[in-house]
C-alpha cells in the first residue's frame, strides 16, 4: 500500500503520485513455476544447504506480489520492476488503471501479468474518501490479489509500480517466521517526519506490505468496512494499519524494508545498510540514480547483476584493516567499498554517512530514525569512493566483485594517521565465498590479501572467535 509524505515542493503528494501513477503500492504476486530448483543461468545463486532444510520450508512459489500501478507511469517504471521479476517464477499481478495502450502491447514477457483494477467508485464516493481515488483502488487490491491467487500461498507482498524487491531475500527471510499466524510486517520511513504524520506503527506501502495468508484473507474480507470506517485516512498504507490493528495485529517492522523516504545522494545509506538483509528498495524516481554514471533504471539493473547471484550478502558491509598505511576498507557488498586513511572502528562506519537528505526537505533536525555521520572535508574522515562494477564467478567456491573510483577525492592525505594517500588506487576486488554467509549474528571479516600500486583485493571470510573489527 502507498503512502507517502507530502515533499516540499510537491503541492500534494497525493496529486502527483495519482498523476504518475507512481502510487507506492504494487502488489506484486509471486507465482511460482512448477519447475522445483530452476536456476537459470541468471540467477545463479550463491548456494545454500537447501538440502538439509525441511521439505515444507517457504520457498518463492509460496509468494505472491501484488503490484499496483498506471498505465501512465508504467512506461518509465515498468524496467524498475522488470530487473527483479523473474518471468514464470515469482507469482503475482501488476493491477493497472486502464487497458494498456497500445505501445505497450504485446506485454512484455519479462513483465508481470496485468490485471485491470477493480471500479471502486462506488465505494470512494459512499465512504466519502478523503484521499484520492487512487488510494481506494490501492487498498483494494488487497481483495484483488486475494481472488486472483490463492493456491499454496503463503505470503502476500503488496508493492508499488517502483518497488524493487528482492526475493531470494524475501524467501530467506519470511521462511522464519509462521506463515499460519496473523502477520503484518513493513518498514518505517527512513525520515522521521512521515513517521510522525502519519505513524510509527505502518508498514510504508511502497517497502512492501507483507501479509500472511490468514491475515491477507481477512483483510480482504473487511477492507471495504475499514475504508468506511476510516474515510479521513488519505494514505492507503494507513487504512490498511488501521484495519489490522482493530483485529488485533501490529506491525513487525524489518530493517531492510526500504520506503526510501529519502532525497538525493542515497550512496551514504547503502554503504552502511543496517546489519539484515536487503528486501525492498522504493523511490527510484525520487533518488539520484545509485549508479551516478548511469540512469535510474540501468542503476536497477546493475545491482540486480550481484543480487542475482549473492542476494544474502548485498549491501552487507565489512570492515577491515591495513595496519601498514592505518587505512580501513569498508564493503558494501555488490553496491561499494570506501577507504578510509585511518583506523576506524565498525561502530563508528555502521552509521551511514548523510549523503542525502529528508524526505520533507525543510525538516529541522533530527532528521532520521537512524545514526548518521555528518560529511565533512576532515581527509581523515572523508572516504574514498569505489562503486561496483562487475561481478564474475571463478568457480564453483569463489566469487569475484570489481569497484572502481567515482571521483577523485580532492583532499590531502590524513596526517595523523601517517600521511598514507590512498589517491592511486583505483580498482578494488573483493573475493567472495560461493555460500551463504554463516548465520551466527556476526558480520562477515575480510583480509586485504593484495596492495598493489592501484589495486587492492579483499577478501570475505567468517570473523574468528573474539575478533575485534577496531
Ligand atoms: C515449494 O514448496 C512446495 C511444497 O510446499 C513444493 O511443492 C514446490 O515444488 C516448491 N517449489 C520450489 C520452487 O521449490
Ligand atoms: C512462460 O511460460 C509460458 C507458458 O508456459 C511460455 O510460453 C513462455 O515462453 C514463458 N516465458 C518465459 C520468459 O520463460
Ligand atoms: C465506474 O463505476 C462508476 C459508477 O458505477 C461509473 O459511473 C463509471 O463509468 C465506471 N468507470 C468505468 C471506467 O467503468
Ligand atoms: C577457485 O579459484 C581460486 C582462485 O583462483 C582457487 O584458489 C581455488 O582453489 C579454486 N577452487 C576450486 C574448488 O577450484
Ligand atoms: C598509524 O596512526 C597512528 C596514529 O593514529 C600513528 O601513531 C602511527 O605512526 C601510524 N602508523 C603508520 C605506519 O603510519
Ligand atoms: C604528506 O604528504 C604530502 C604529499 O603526499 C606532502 O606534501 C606533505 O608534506 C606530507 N605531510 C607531512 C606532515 O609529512
Amino acid at each position: 500500500m502507498a503512502s507517502s509524505i507530502p515533499n516540499p515542493s510537491l503541492t500534494t503528494i497525493y496529486t502527483t503520485l495519482a498523476a504518475l501513477a507512481s502510487i507506492l503500492i504494487v502488489f506484486v504476486i509471486f507465482s511460482f513455476s512448477t519447475q522445483p530448483n530452476c536456476l537459470r543461468p541468471n540467477y545463479v545463486r550463491v548456494r545454500t544447504h537447501d538440502s538439509l532444510l525441511p521439505p515444507d520450508t517457504t520457498n518463492i512459489s509460496h509468494l505472491v506480489f501484488g503490484l499496483v500501478g498506471s498505465t501512465n507511469a508504467w512506461h518509465h517504471r515498468k524496467s524498475y520492476i522488470e530487473s527483479w521479476w523473474r518471468p514464470n517464477i515469482t507469482r503475482g499481478y501488476l493491477y493497472l488503471d486502464t487497458a494498456p495502450t497500445d505501445d505497450l502491447l504485446p506485454w512484455s514477457e519479462a513483465s508481470p501479468p496485468f490485471r485491470i483494477s477493480d471500479n471502486i467508485t462506488t465505494l470512494f464516493e459512499e465512504s466519502r474518501h478523503n484521499g484520492e481515488p487512487v488510494m481506494v483502488r490501492l487498498i483494494h487490491a488487497v481483495i484483488e490479489i486475494f481472488r486472483d491467487e490463492r493456491e499454496d500461498v503463503r505470503w502476500y507482498i503488496m508493492g508499488d509500480d517502483d518497488s524493487i524487491f528482492f526475493v531470494d531475500n524475501l524467501v530467506d527471510v519470511l521462511s522464519k517466521y509462521d506463515h499460519t499466524k496473523y502477520i503484518y510486517i513493513g518498514g518505517h520511513s527512513e525520515s522521521i517526519a512521515p513517521n510522525e504524520i502519519l505513524s510509527y506503527d505502518m508498514g510504508f506501502g511502497g517497502a512492501g506490505l507483507i501479509m500472511s495468508y490468514p491475515l491477507a484473507k481477512m483483510v480482504q474480507k473487511n477492507i471495504e468496512d475499514c475504508v468506511r470506517r476510516y474515510p479521513q485516512l488519505k494514505c492507503a498504507d494507513q487504512t490498511l494499519m488501521n484495519c489490522v490493528n482493530d483485529f488485533g495485529v501490529a506491525l513487525t517492522a524489518h530493517k531492510g524494508l526500504h520506503q526510501m523516504d529519502l532525497h538525493g545522494d542515497v550512496s551514504g545509506f547503502l554503504s552502511s545498510h543496517p546489519k539484515v538483509p536487503l528486501l525492498s528498495l522504493h523511490h527510484f524516481d525520487q533518488l539520484d540514480p545509485i549508479f551516478p554514471s548511469m540512469d535510474r533504471s540501468e542503476s536497477a539493473k546493475h545491482l540486480m547483476k550481484a543480487a542475482n547471484i549473492d542476494q544474502p550478502r548485498l549491501v552487507q558491509q565489512t570492515v577491515c584493516y591495513d595496519r601498514q598505511l592505518n587505512w580501513t576498507f569498508s564493503c558494501s557488498w555488490g553496491y561499494s567499498v570506501h577507504i578510509y586513511e585511518n583506523i576506524i572502528p565498525r561502530s563508528v562506519l555502521k552509521a551511514p554517512l548523510q549523503t542525502f537528505k529528508p524526505w520533507i526537505l525543510e525538516s529541522t533536525p533530527p532528521l532520521f530514525i537512524f545514526d548518521t555521520r555528518p560529511l565533512s572535508n576532515d581527509p581523515c574522515a572523508t572516504p574514498h569512493v569505489f562503486l561496483f562494477e562487475s561481478i564474475k564467478i571463478i568457480n564453483e567456491t569463489e566469487v569475484i566483485t570489481n569497484y572502481v573510483r567515482v571521483a577523485s577525492r580532492g583532499l590531502p592525505a590524513c596526517e595523523i594517521a601517517g600521511n598514507h594517500s590512498a589517491d592511486l588506487i583505483n580498482r578494488i576486488e573483493v573475493v567472495s565465498p560461493m555460500t551463504k554467509p554463516k548465520q551466527d549474528g556476526k558480520a562477515e571479516c575480510c583480509d586485504i590479501v593484495e596492495n598493489k600500486m592501484d589495486l587492492v583485493r579483499l577478501k570475505l571470510r567468517d570473523c574468528m572467535e573474539d575478533e575485534l573489527i577496531a
